[in-house]
């Protein structure tokens, strides 16, 4: 069964029980942050509500607006009001908060992560700023399990080089793309960060021609570490 929670639904506790089990992956990390530096950093623990050695969640949230202008990639990604989007990967909301502002209370965004903690914090935030249009989906390592075939994109930001099967999830992710439907991934560039810890563009396209995409564009014109890869499925 796909896990399935509705922000707006969350009041009622039972129905959250059944579908959102209290246990992390036990990691305890919830996200990641380029450092002035370049360095990516872990942000927070499972509850979503740590700090990174003397910096806040919000002091590394304002790092990482000015470092990936989060704005300005959903501005090229084309993400615009009325769109119904899944996240891959969404940890702690980071970029999950700022696609719900831009779909708009037309559009959703299905939230996936592995780990239940994480969905937790995303639930806890959306209940507490009333945004009602995050759904929180617990996803399988090779599969995000979003409940629905017809999503106008499926985003993974920052964490594709975190999968543990990156190219079944590819391959799995294609079938909840609607026809002209867009896989987007926004990753670290392993050759800007020089950490073989970080996927190359030509890992990317490679997964992606084997999963059966096609590559709609490759975009780091105005990101210093990350690289943005558009892709499409192909018959
Ligand atoms: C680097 S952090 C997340 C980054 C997040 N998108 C952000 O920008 O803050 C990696 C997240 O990916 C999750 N994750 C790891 N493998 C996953 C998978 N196969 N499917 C979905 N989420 C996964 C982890 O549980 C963790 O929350």
């Amino acid at each position: 069964m796909t896990a399935v929670l509705s922000a707006a639904a969350l009041p009622h506790e039972r129905q959250e029980a059944a579908f959102l089990p209290v246990a992390g992956n036990g990691r305890g990390v919830v996200g990641y942050a380029i450092a002035p530096g370049g360095d990516h950093a872990c942000v927070g623990g499972a509850a979503g509500r740590g700090q990174h050695g003397a910096q806040s969640r919000d002091e590394i949230d304002r790092m990482r607006d000015t470092n990936l202008q989060p704005e300005r990639i959903m501005d090229a990604i084309g993400l615009r009001p009325g769109m119904t989007v899944g996240e891959a990967g969404a940890s702690y909301g980071y970029f999950t908060f700022k696609m719900s502002r831009r779909v708009g209370p037309t559009g959703t965004v299905y939230a996936n992560d592995i780990d239940a903690g994480a969905l937790a914090t995303v639930r806890e935030r959306a209940v507490s700023e009333k945004v009602a249009n995050i759904r929180m989906v617990l996803g399988e390592a090779a599969d995000p399990r979003f409940p629905r075939g017809d999503l106008d994109m499926v985003v993974v930001f920052d964490c594709l080089f975190e999968f543990s099967e990156q190219a079944a999830w590819m391959k799995n992710a294609r079938r909840y793309l609607k026809p002209g439907g867009r896989l987007v991934i926004v990753d670290p560039d392993n050759s800007k960060m020089a950490s073989a810890h970080f996927l190359s563009r030509q890992q990317i396209h490679g997964f992606a021609q084997d999963a059966g995409y096609a590559i709609v564009a490759t975009d780091d014109s105005f990101l210093k570490t990350h690289m943005i890869v558009v892709l499409r499925p192909v018959k």
